[in-house]
């Protein structure tokens, strides 16, 4: 067995990230880093308590695979807009390439937008997981593209994907469609992403009746628990009805600004609520992200050394570790 550890720190920043058709932004090093670093486990031999409220835990880098697959699949899902579903997707996918790991994100959304996350124009896609899904003739590996980042691949969708959640009513066998098409590559990945769109429509149910876990991101403002509860009832149905081996992996505290009250006071909400369901890293609200969209790659190679990449470091190793 290998046991040699991936690096610790990030590589160097990638330049050919940058999608050419959208503005360019100052890249780190360019400009003031903002971020602080993720604070260290212990200071002086003292356990630190995270934002969680909880001691932090240090979890090692994870060794390095010597072969991959079958992958876990992990649905994106909380039918809230804007949490940071797809934003978790392509930096957790992103973290976990870097750990060695073999990744396929699956943009299951018809707004595309992890897709334009990874520099790819939805409207420029002759073929897209829509025709995966809809079309026996075509195979994931037809549509399926590489990403900038190595050992990350990108099943990207469009607009074309929204015509399917009417279309695949009629369908035998609807809710496993996804899962059909996701078998035959399961063996050359170890984890799936699945970016779902903000519903708990038939295409998230294709996604939970094709994942093993859940990652629910959850935003830490007032009304981020508001729904939550249908969200556990609707992945409780589908995991009686259509996929016993469906179980909730973490719940990801999102834009988490711990200089307000506000935040820390959802955060304990949250912990309460769930306990040690809720993952100990905690993505913190930074305007980087933003900026990783219009840059057209993850943050772990526009801004490696950024707090909010780290942070996404640390959840790929807590998620391999669960
Ligand atoms: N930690 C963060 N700090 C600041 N902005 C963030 C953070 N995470 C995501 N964002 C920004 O918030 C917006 C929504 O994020 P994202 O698209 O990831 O959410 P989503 O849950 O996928 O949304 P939708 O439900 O529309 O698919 C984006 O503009 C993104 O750049
Ligand atoms: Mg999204």
């Amino acid at each position: 067995m290998s046991t040699t550890q991936p690096p610790a720190s990030p590589g160097p920043a990638r330049s050919a990230g940058a999608n050419p058709s959208q503005p360019t932004i100052a890249k780190e090093g360019e400009r003031e880093a903002v971020d602080k670093a993720v604070p260290p486990a212990k200071v002086n031999g003292k356990p630190q308590v995270g934002p969680t409220g909880r001691p932090l835990r240090a979890i090692p880098d994870p060794p390095l695979l010597e072969r991959h697959g079958p992958a876990q699949v992990l649905a994106m899902c909380n039918q809230k807009g804007g949490v940071g579903k797809t934003t978790s997707t392509i930096n957790l996918g992103a973290a976990l390439a870097e750990y060695g790991r073999r990744v396929l994100l699956v943009d299951f959304d018809p707004q595309g937008a992890l897709s334009v996350g990874l520099g790819v124009q939805p409207h420029e896609l002759e073929q897209t997981v829509y025709n995966a899904i809809m079309e026996r003739a075509v195979t994931a590996d037809d549509v399926l593209r590489r990403t900038k980042i190595e050992g990350m691949d990108l099943l990207p969708s469009n607009i074309d994907l929204s015509a399917a959640e009417v279309q695949l009513v009629a369908e035998v066998g609807r809710e496993h469609t996804l899962l059909r098409v996701l078998q035959p590559v399961l063996r050359d990945y170890d984890y799936v992403l699945v970016d779902c769109q903000p519903s708990l429509g038939l295409l998230t149910v294709n996604a939970l009746t094709a994942a093993d876990g859940v990652i629910i991101p959850l935003e830490c403002e007032f009304f981020s628990l508001r729904g939550v509860a249908l969200l556990i009832d609707t992945i409780e149905k589908v995991r009686e009805r259509l996929n016993p081996k469906l179980d909730i992996t973490g719940i990801l505290a999102t834009m988490f600004d711990p200089r307000t009250l506000h935040s820390r006071e959802v955060m304990a909400r949250v912990v309460e609520a769930f306990g040690d369901t809720v993952f100990d890293t905690v993505i913190n609200r930074t305007v980087r992200f933003p900026e990783t969209t219009v840059a057209g790659e993850p943050i772990t190679t526009w801004a490696p050394k950024s707090a909010g990449a780290q942070a996404y470091r640390a959840l790929a190793r807590e998620v391999i570790a669960r």
